[in-house]
């Protein structure tokens, strides 16, 4: 049976945007200038995006993202070893990268993304970079021991294709590690959370994930944490099913 964690218990309170501080709100403003200017295309919306992305997902981590964000550390740290190879899928601006190179500076670490401007912001790190899709990763199967990809599934149009992806190219004693925007438990906690989730649909091209459409591989290896009243989710897989059968709960 899968373990279900909720990290963080209870419903949400209702936030309105009279309550959150000025800082904030200068944010939010900026959100508003991205949507304006940049169109519906996701790599041209994050080119746009990338100067000003890591103050928003500061933000994001503030408000909602960052139990889970912390979870997947958490998880990384304990399988992370000297000399592997690691992949972050959809890595931005490489926020994540930064964290897994403290945690672990002797890998080799492969950065992929669709946005070449969220790449570029990331030139310092001693990694390899490609400009890709996670819906079809560049990569033969087997090829890493770990992928982290954060908040990015609920970005693409087929997020079990992604995750089935991640689990193709990892090793049989590999790590798939990932995050997601996911719908909250509850009206309480739904209505309370709805214009952060309309922010987050319409600026980020992001989408919050409900139950049916959540890649979850039903296996005792793998787990899944829900933070924030299940606003974030943590699922860590393992390439353990054969070949063949159905993966992941589609429904
Ligand atoms: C919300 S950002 C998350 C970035 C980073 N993982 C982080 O934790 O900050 C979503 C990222 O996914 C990328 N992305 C969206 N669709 C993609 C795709 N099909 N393939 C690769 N990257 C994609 C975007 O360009 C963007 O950099």
């Amino acid at each position: 049976m899968p373990v279900v964690e909720e990290v963080s218990s209870g419903s949400i309170r209702p936030l309105t945007l009279c309550t959150i501080s000025r800082p904030v709100s200068t944010l939010l403003a900026d959100l508003d200038w991205a949507v304006v200017e940049c169109g519906a295309d996701t790599a041209a919306l994050y080119d746009r995006l990338a100067p000003r992305y890591e103050a928003f997902r500061g933000l994001w981590l503030r408000l909602a993202g960052g139990g889970a964000e912390r979870a997947m550390l958490e998880d990384l740290r304990a399988v992370l070893r000297p000399g592997q190879r690691v992949l972050d899928a959809g890595c931005g601006t490489g926020a994540l990268s930064r964290r897994v190179l403290e945690l672990e500076p002797d890998i080799a670490l492969t950065m992929l993304d669709l946005s070449p401007g969220m790449l570029a912001q990331a030139e310092e790190l001693p990694a390899e970079r490609i400009v890709g899709s996670v819906l079809a990763l560049p990569f033969a199967d087997e090829t890493f021991d770990v992928v982290i990809s954060g908040w990015v599934i609920e970005t693409v149009a087929d997020p079990l294709q992604a995750v089935r992806e991640y689990r193709r190219v990892i090793r049989p004693d590999g790590h798939v590690l990932y995050t997601f925007c996911s719908l909250p438990d509850g009206w309480v906690s739904r209505a309370g959370t709805a214009w952060l989730r309309r922010a987050v649909k319409s600026d980020f091209a992001g989408n919050f994930l409900e139950e049916p459409r959540i890649p979850w591989h039903d296996c005792e290896r793998s787990h899944r944490r829900r933070t924030r009243a299940g606003l974030a989710t943590e699922i860590v897989i393992r390439k353990c099913c054969p070949i063949g059968s159905p993966l992941f709960t589609d429904a």
